[in-house]
């Protein structure tokens, strides 16, 4: 809204003078302010959100993917100030500062892990890698590996930290692209990996060679569906705690797009 009014020259000196005005945060985003915020915002807005950002009875989640919310400083600022006009996101009257210890402990959990600090050795978890982890058999880094699981190339700037460990060490909903399954097929031949592609008629699967095959339904005998994701989850037990920490530093740094500075209320979904 305000870029289109802004791109009308008649309004330009107005909003060029209201750009300017635009408070920036004073406080940087050192843990302490983390901390505070978090204090705030677990007494101010947990009527509403969930207790330390979750998901509240009447709003939603404040943390999860950050494709899917307000990115930068200043736009989670106007909304707390303003609130979201026709929701019941209500304007909160904080002094300045304390809105800004809020906005920073909101930054924080939404931050990519590439954003965050996270300390170990990536050399070291190359090694887990590519060596004790076995991951290279299922996920693809920098055009080495396997296509069984996703390309994990630019896997820190795609999913929190949190995110990330989770990953590793819990059980989560099956991805649809990645459902497991085992068919045989009438002539008895058993065939293993993920179904890509599946309708009412064909079925495509990705084996553990990667190798693709596709399939009538009508010539398979039977159809199973695995019920866990082939991505193991108990990479903090399997692993010393060293090895995974030193994994969880590497794959935080794994970065493979080109820069990109966010705009004000660009990639914002919603109001
Ligand atoms: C009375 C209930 C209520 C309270 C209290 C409340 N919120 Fe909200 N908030 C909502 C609702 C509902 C939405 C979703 C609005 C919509 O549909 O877009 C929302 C949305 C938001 C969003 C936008 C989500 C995004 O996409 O980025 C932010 C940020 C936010 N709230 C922060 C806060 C903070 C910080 C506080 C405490 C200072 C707070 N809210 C207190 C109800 C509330
Ligand atoms: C037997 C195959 C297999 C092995 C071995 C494996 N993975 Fe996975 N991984 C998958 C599959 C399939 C998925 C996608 C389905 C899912 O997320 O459950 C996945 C998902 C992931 C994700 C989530 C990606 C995203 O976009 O959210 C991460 C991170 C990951 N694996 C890292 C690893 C690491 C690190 C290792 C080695 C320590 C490893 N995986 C070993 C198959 C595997």
């Amino acid at each position: 809204m305000t870029r289109f009014l802004c791109s009308s020259l008649l309004l330009w000196a107005v909003c060029a003078t209201a750009q300017a005005v635009h408070p920036k945060n004073p406080l940087g985003t050192g843990p302490d302010v983390v901390a505070a915020g978090h204090a705030l915002y677990n007494r101010t807005c947990t009527a509403c959100h969930g207790i330390d950002g979750g998901e509240g009875e009447r709003a939603p989640a404040l943390v999860g993917d950050r494709r899917f919310f307000r990115l930068s400083e200043n736009s989670i600022f106007d909304t707390i100030r303003g609130g979201i006009p026709g929701t019941a996101m209500p304007p909160f009257s904080l002094p300045d500062d304390d809105i800004w210890r809020i906005v920073v402990f909101i930054r924080a959990m939404r931050s990519s892990a590439s954003e965050t600090d996270v300390p170990g050795n990536t050399q070291q978890g190359m090694a887990v890698f590519t060596g004790k982890g076995g991951c290279l058999k299922c996920h693809m880094l920098n055009g080495k590996g396997g296509t069984i699981g996703p390309d994990l190339s630019n896997i820190g700037a795609q999913v929190t930290l949190k995110r990330l460990r989770e990953s590793l060490t819990q059980e989560r909903p099956i991805p649809a692209d990645y459902r497991p399954i085992k068919v045989v097929t009438r002539d008895g031949k058993t065939v293993e990996g993920i179904a890509k592609n599946e309708d009412a008629f064909s079925i495509q699967i990705l084996d553990y060679q990667d190798k693709l095959h596709l399939y009538d339904t009508n010539e398979l005998r039977e159809i199973l569906p695995g019920k866990t994701s082939l991505m193991p989850h108990d990479y903090d037990r399997v692993l010393s705690a060293q090895e995974y920490q030193d994994l969880v530093a590497m794959l935080a740094r794994q970065v493979h797009t080109t820069l990109h500075v966010h705009q004000d209320g660009e990639g914002e979904v919603g109001r």
